[in-house]
């Protein structure tokens, strides 16, 4: 079986990031003996300065032609006065929607050797297995109208927060799914004291939940949610919310595990899945050979999990990370006391060395 999967490094630290996961993948590829097949696409910055846009077709159309798309990060702030169709997140949302991305998987797992990396007190984050599913293509995101538009006075700028029944109904089902390989604890999270939007998302979830009585469901407003998440995060299990709330809350949850750095995600909902981590094109840290590689060689362990069904060689991967952390490897955003600091390749060549290590 040959695998085709869409290679879009991106911008800043996504150039860096990117060869380490690539690097990951083919020591998969010798172990295991499969064969990927790994196309390069323009996206973000990249292509702006190539081809003046930020996803090109040629690029969504690869990624459509793939079996998965990998993705490191855009933007930065040398696109950043562009006018807002034109920026490279814009590359990021073209293809969520164009490939019907709806459902986000924001795995935020603590990682024993970095209980003292977090900010908060060990014995809150120690153990901490969150799972955010996040609504990836409506809500305020995509919703219209939308826009900036003069008035008498100044202008007005708008947004709409929309969902519809059959957008709610699918995610709910993605988190109770979910939920029902881990702990059976679905927590949905919304602002159903304010918004008409979330209202029905409430109404509608507890009628999916009915299909799934073996699953616990709580209900939780979003700012409850974020002081929850800090104050006792080991309460959750799975979270399922949208577009915005989940924007917000993945990286509140990322950062309880020590670094927004170490966090995977998977977008999914069509045959093409796309595999990023969830922190940003860190223009201030790039090319300075320090950003961390974990959640980009994460993705690829949630690649080879959803869109390959090889859950051994993704296994393998998340045991050689976990090894490579026990060892005392550290980049410098999860660096404590008698650790061994090193740069974005040398811990992407550790981590190999402990896939072949185990192989
Ligand atoms: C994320 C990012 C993106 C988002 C940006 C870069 C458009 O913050 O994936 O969480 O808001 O969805
Ligand atoms: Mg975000």
């Amino acid at each position: 079986m040959t695998m085709r999967i869409a290679v879009l490094s991106g911008d800043g630290i996504g150039r860096e990031i990117m060869p380490q996961a690539i690097g990951v993948l083919r020591e998969v590829e010798t172990i295991f003996g499969h064969h990927f097949e790994l196309l390069e696409g323009l996206v973000g910055g990249a292509a702006i300065d190539a081809v003046e846009e930020p996803l090109p077709k040629d690029t969504l159309d690869l990624a459509k032609q793939s079996d998965a798309v990998l993705l490191g990060a855009v933007g930065g702030p040398k696109w950043e006065n562009l006018p807002y169709h034109q920026r490279p997140e814009r590359a990021l949302l073209g293809l969520r929607e164009h490939l019907g991305l709806f459902a986000n998987l924001r795995p935020a797992r603590m990682y024993s050797a970095l209980v003292d990396a977090s900010t908060l007190k060990p014995e809150v984050v120690d153990g901490i297995d969150i799972l955010v599913v996040r609504e990836l293509t409506g809500g305020i995101y995509f919703g219209k109208p939308k826009g900036i538009e003069p008035t008498p006075t100044g202008q007005r700028g708008f947004n709409t927060e929309v969902y519809t029944t059959e957008e709610i109904v699918r995610i709910a089902e993605v988190a109770f799914e979910a939920a029902r390989k881990r702990r059976r604890l679905v927590t949905s999270v919304d602002k159903a004291n304010v918004l008409e939007s979330s209202e029905l998302w409430r109404r509608v979830v507890t009628e999916v939940h009915e299909r799934y009585p073996d699953v616990e469901l709580r209900h939780m407003y979003v700012d409850n949610c974020a002081m929850q998440l800090v104050r006792n995060p080991k309460q959750f299990d799975v979270i399922v919310t949208t577009n915005m709330f989940g924007d917000i809350l993945s990286d509140e949850a990322a950062m309880l595990t020590g670094s927004i750095g170490m966090l995977p995600s998977a977008s999914l909902g069509s045959s093409v899945g796309m595999y990023e981590p969830i922190h940003g094109s860190a223009p201030d840290i790039a090319g300075q050979n320090i950003a961390n590689p974990v959640g980009m060689i994460a993705s690829v362990a949630m690649m080879l999990t959803y869109s390959f069904d090889l859950r051994k060689e993704a296994d393998a991967i998340e045991q050689a990370i976990e090894r490579t952390l026990t060892r005392g490897y550290r980049t410098q955003d999860i660096a404590g006391p008698g650790t061994r600091v090193v740069g974005t390749r040398e811990m992407g060549e550790a981590i190999c060395r402990e896939l072949r290590a185990d192989a």
